[in-house]
Order: C-alpha cells, then structure tokens, then sequence
C-alpha cells in the first residue's frame, strides 16, 4: 500500500542520507536521552562537543546521578536551558534510587520522570526499545502538516490539533522500524523539509506529498527598525 511505499522510501533515504552522529551508534537509552535533552533547544553542530564531553565524564547513569550538581551544570555551560540539566541530574537520581539505574523501558514510564515529556518519552522508547510510538518535534509537525496539504504555519487558524498530528503520525509510523523511521521524519524536516524553503525537488516522497513545492512563504519577515 501507500503507507508501506512511504516508510520503504523514506527508510532508504535515511539510510543513505543520515548523518553519522556519535549518539546513532548506540541503543544505550541514557545516552539516547542524554542527546535528546540537548537537542532539545540546540542545534546538532552545537551539541556534538557538548555530548562528547557529558558522556566522557558521566558514562553511565550511576556517574550523573553521583556527580555534584555544580559539575553536571559546568558541563552544560554554554548549552543554555539550564532547567534541563538540573532536571536531568533530578531523574538521574531516581532511576539509581528506584529503578535500580536502568532507565524505564516504555514511553509511559519514561513519561514520569522529571524533564521527559511525550517528545523525550517517545525518542527513547522507539530508538532504544523498538516501541512503536512516534516522535513529534516541530521539524515532524512541518513534514506531517505538509504532506497533507496542510498549512504549516505556526498559529494557523486551520492548523489541525496536535492529538490529530499525532494520529496521523502513529498512521504513517514504520512500526518494524520505529526508532529508524522517527529519525528519519526528523532528519527529513532538518535537513529537506526546510520551514522556509523546503528542497522538494531533493525530498525522497514528494510523491506523497499534498504540498510539493507549492508551500507556503509564511509571514513576511517584519522589517528591523533602524
Ligand atoms: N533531532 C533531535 N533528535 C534527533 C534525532 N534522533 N534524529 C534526527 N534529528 C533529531
């Protein structure tokens, strides 16, 4: 069907195209994590030095969680966001006390520490854990909202609710593959699916795509006054 030619496209493309990032070659769920609190608000050239030098000095869960605060928040001078590191360190501490420092293996558990919310949840659970749920950061929304000819405007009065881009994500998801096909959507809208000027004509499933290079500018940038 569709949706299997998608995800097979999509698959190969990521595949082919994906960055060869230190965190992709790894299943450990607190490195996982680690990486996605920090690509949180961060580029991905911004935290490849930062990962490296977290995951030198705190390799493990049990390493975090013994750690000085003041170390832990040194470490993330210059990331910014400080809250996630300090909720980090917060969660770090109960997984050792309450889990015996293995990280929860469902979204739903991982959904009830500190700091990991339905984004973090579900990064972890389908990259470390095959579970098939799906991933929605803002890059995932575009490529969704696109694909079904749908404004991907930000405050659009006709953009559709989030449990309605959720289900049309838990649709299209490559359930065989769901850490995979979560980073490819993410990859797709990093780096093709571009918010202001997308790449279609690179864009490996522009064939499925209600949208295909008729998107929308968006709001003209507001002039800086001089
Ligand atoms: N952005 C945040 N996490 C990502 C991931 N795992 N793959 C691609 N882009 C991402």
């Amino acid at each position: 069907g569709e949706i299997a030619s998608f995800q097979r496209d999509i698959s190969a493309w990521y595949r082919q195209n994906a960055r060869d990032l230190p965190w992709r070659r790894t299943r450990d769920p607190y490195a996982i994590w680690v990486s996605e609190i920090m690509l949180q608000q961060t580029r991905v050239a911004a935290v490849m030095e930062y990962y490296q030098r977290f995951m030198g000095q705190f390799p493990t869960i049990e390493a975090l969680a013994s750690a000085p605060e003041e170390s832990v928040l040194a470490l993330w001078s210059g990331l910014g966001y400080y809250r996630r590191a300090r909720m980090m360190h917060h969660a770090a501490h109960i997984v050792v006390a309450e889990h015996g420092g293995k990280m929860p293996a469902t979204a739903a558990q991982l959904r009830k520490l500190p700091g990991i919310g339905d984004y973090t949840s579900a990064a972890v659970a389908s990259i470390s854990f095959d579970e098939p749920v799906p991933v929605i950061d803002g890059n995932v929304e575009r490529v969704l909202l696109r694909l079904r000819g749908e404004p991907a405007v930000k405050g659009h009065p006709d953009a559709p609710g989030l449990s309605d881009l959720k289900a049309a994500a838990q649709e299209l998801l490559d359930t065989e593959q769901p850490g995979d096909f979560n980073q490819a959507m993410m990859e797709l809208g990093a780096t093709v699916c571009l918010p202001r000027a997308p790449l279609c004509a690179e864009c490996p499933v522009r064939a499925y795509c209600r949208t295909q290079g008729e998107h929308e500018t968006g709001p003209a940038k507001k002039m800086r006054s001089v």
